[in-house]
């Protein structure tokens, strides 16, 4: 019997920026159907990890495979149409726009008109506070309204792993809990997610796995809810006692 590889897997990976390493033999892979959560200090390579993924960045050695084949060296919109979708640092959205053709942007590389009719209504569904803003310029959006434009666009693509840089970055604690479950949601919704996360506490509860890292390398791999629990991260990640 063959075994499905990984929707998303890195394999020995190192990165440089001209001089500065920025990964040292990185690997890590999200299983499909995972929430999966990348952890680490400030300068630790992990919006590095993103832009590979997209092929933003190029690894100077290693491989990085979707369900298996290598898409080192594609451009990133060929690795979106393989079903990786983004929700990109700060959020990117066409400011001047509507918040309608922002959704529409997401689904950019698709010709299936109708079909992406079904999926504005859909993902429409899955966001209410979007669909009240249909017709609004999205610079003129809040913060985590913006975010939530931002998760919507993503889905416009019909990905099947969404990656995401940050997602509650800047938002109010009650937003953080609205972006968290949505996350949820869309994970539901079959949609594997890998994604960078400060609100490490709140992140290891919707997710399945995560890893640590530390100046380019993976330190620690492990079940989210032993992660939780496990001191090392509590100290440096979670506010030590206090986030019991
Ligand atoms: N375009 C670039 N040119 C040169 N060095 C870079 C570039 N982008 C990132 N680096 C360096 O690579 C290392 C990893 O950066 P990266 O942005 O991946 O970290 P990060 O973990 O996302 O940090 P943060 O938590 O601050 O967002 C850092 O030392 C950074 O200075
Ligand atoms: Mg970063």
């Amino acid at each position: 019997m063959t075994q499905t590889p990984p929707i998303l897997e890195l394999r020995d990976v190192d990165t440089f920026y001209g001089p500065v390493q920025a990964h040292f033999g990185l690997s890590l892979r999200v299983e499909r159907g995972e929430i999966v959560c990348l952890l680490g200090g400030n300068a630790s390579g992990k919006s590095t990890t993103m832009k590979i993924i997209l092929g933003l960045v190029k690894p100077t050695a290693g491989d990085v495979l979707i369900d298996g084949v290598s898409v080192l060296g594609l451009s990133t919109p060929r690795i979106v149409r393989l079903g990786v979708g983004t929700v990109p640092e700060a959020r990117r959205l066409f400011g001047a726009m509507s918040v309608r053709e922002n959704l529409l942007m997401g689904a950019f590389t698709r010709n299936d008109k109708a079909a992406v009719a079904a999926d504005l209504e859909r993902v429409l569904a899955l966001f209410p506070r979007v669909a009240e803003r249909i017709g609004q310029q999205a610079g003129t959006l809040s913060g985590g309204e913006q975010q939530m434009v931002a998760m919507a666009r993503a889905l416009m693509a019909r990905p099947r792993i969404i990656i995401m840089d940050e997602p509650t970055m800047g938002l109010s604690p009650l937003w953080v809990d609205r972006v968290l479950s949505l996350i949820r949601d869309i994970n539901g919704e079959g949609v594997s997610i890998f994604m960078v996360e400060q609100n490490a506490n709140l992140a290891l509860q919707i997710a399945d796995r995560g890893y640590v890292l530390q100046t380019g390398r993976v330190v620690i791999e492990a079940a989210a809810a032993d992660l939780l629990v496990d001191t090392r991260i509590r100290d440096a990640y979670l506010g030590g006692a206090e986030a019991a």
